[in-house]
């Protein structure tokens, strides 16, 4: 059984009031079912997600997360064996982060700005990986 950590950066298309409250309410109870855990981080109409789990069921919720119409523009940043998990305290974390943080974030303007067609380049998923930890930390807000 191989533990797999999936991280994937899109474009929110529906940015009505409860869509990020809906979204987490799902994603919370299929997860938790599933035994994965991660963290969302949301900025400037993006979506920073990691997924850790089974690789069976973190390809499963990946596929689902992909045909979902709330978002477009989805972009595998990377889908790496893990021998543990990062963020292991959430059915999955969230935040939101403020203009100002978002601002004050090289990685952040590079990850939610990157044109899509450059993406593979210019966003390292080590980077995202370190900025979905930093923001994950003590965190667990439903919107
Ligand atoms: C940005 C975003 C993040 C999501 N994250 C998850 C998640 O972590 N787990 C999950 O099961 N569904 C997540 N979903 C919801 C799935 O897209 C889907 O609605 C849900 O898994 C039900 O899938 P099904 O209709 O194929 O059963 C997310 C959706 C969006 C738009």
């Amino acid at each position: 059984m191989a533990l797999i950590q999936l991280i994937y950066t899109s474009t929110l298309v529906n940015v009505g009031p409860t869509v990020m409250a809906d979204i987490l309410q799902s994603a919370r109870r299929i997860n938790k079912l599933r035994n994965i855990t991660g963290m969302l981080l949301c900025a400037n109409g993006g979506i920073l997600q990691v997924l850790e789990g089974e690789d069976v069921d973190v390809s499963k919720t990946y596929r689902s997360i992909e045909l979902d119409t709330r978002h477009k523009d989805l972009f595998l940043l990377s889908k790496a064996q893990v021998t543990e998990r990062q963020f292991a305290a959430w059915d999955m974390g969230f935040r939101r982060m403020t203009e100002t943080e978002f601002n004050n974030s090289p990685i952040a303007v590079e990850v939610f700005n990157a044109d899509r067609t450059e993406i593979a380049n210019r966003v390292k998923p080590g980077a995202a990986l370190t900025m979905l930890v930093l923001f994950g930390q003590g965190v667990d807000v439903v919107d």
